[in-house]
């Protein structure tokens, strides 16, 4: 519904950091005081972010929002020089731009049993789902998955939502050992799930609509592939889904998980690794020296 300037200084739209907040080892939250985008925004959503002007647009999923504050909080994990430029970004500094809200909100409908599945940063966007099914008055099961417990987040923030809680470490330091599909699988057979909500990497969902589709239950995978204008352009985010071709940007992010051809995903998903790579190299190169004092900043 908008792209609103929250402050502008000189001639940019800035977004000023209300808080930050180290959630795990390499993945950060930031609060984002944007009033309009937190008033329009619905639980699936995602915005577009750009650090400074000529810098990439990193696509995130709104992971929660406060319309009486006027904010809107991402979760963000350092996997390159973007998001590692990011990470930077302290308390009181300012996004250059963040755009949205951009998507189709998540179905939110009273049923009987709704699951939810997250799986690390997958996780996060998670929560304004689950929030949205409870106050829908659906009952709740919520299966989190993380590789260790130093990677665990926001257990008590889904507690206080779920009617029931599992969390998942892939080497049992915390909850029970095994995956979110492990967790799953467990439950499926034990009582009827109207529907299954998943958000995390792509083998993770592909697993996990592997696990009900047997059972016909309905689930939603959100996905997040490459992305670069958001507004169903440019045809960087294009999901095959049996005959046909959707934009995860505008006909998503949520996917009937039983439909998506998870495999080509996969392989769109690789298509600049090696440039990422690159960059995100010459970066760390560039950080060193800069702390050196070799470089301007
Ligand atoms: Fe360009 Fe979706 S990001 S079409």
């Amino acid at each position: 519904m908008s792209i609103v300037p929250e402050y502008n200084q000189n001639e940019f739209t800035m977004y000023p950091i209300l808080e930050r907040e180290v959630l795990a080892p390499s993945t950060y939250l930031y609060v984002l005081k944007a009033t309009d985008l937190s008033r329009a925004c619905q639980p699936g959503q995602f915005v577009i972010v750009r650090l400074r002007k000529g810098g990439e647009r990193i696509p995130l999923t709104i992971a929660d929002f406060d319309r009486e504050r006027g904010t809107i909080t991402l979760v963000v994990k350092v996997i390159g020089k973007t998001t590692a430029e990011m990470a930077t970004f302290e308390r009181g500094s300012f996004l250059l731009d963040c755009v949205g809200p951009l998507g189709q909100p998540t179905e939110v409908l009273p049923l009987n049993h709704v699951v939810l599945v997250g799986g690390g940063l997958g996780v996060a966007p998670l929560f304004p789902i689950l929030r949205g099914f409870h106050e829908a008055g659906s009952c709740l099961t919520t299966i989190l998955g993380f590789r260790s417990k130093k990677d665990a987040f926001w257990e008590g923030k889904f507690t206080r939502f779920s009617d029931r809680l599992l969390l998942m470490t892939e080497d049992g330091s915390s909850g029970e050992k095994g995956t979110t599909v492990d967790g799953l699988r467990d439950l499926v057979d034990k009582s009827p799930i109207d529907r299954v909500i998943t958000i995390g990497p792509l083998a993770m969902m592909q697993a996990i609509a592997e696990v009900t589709r047997p059972w016909k239950i309905t689930t939603i995978a959100s996905i997040n592939p490459i992305m670069v204008d958001g507004i169903g352009m440019c045809g960087s985010c294009r999901v095959r889904m049996g005959e046909q071709v959707l934009f995860a940007c505008v006909d998503g992010p949520d996917m009937d998980a039983h439909q998506v051809d998870f495999e080509e995903l996969k392989i769109r998903q690789c298509r600049f690794q090696v440039e990422e790579r690159e960059a995100y190299r010459r970066y760390q190169e560039d950080c060193g020296l800069r702390q050196k004092g070799m470089l301007s900043s």
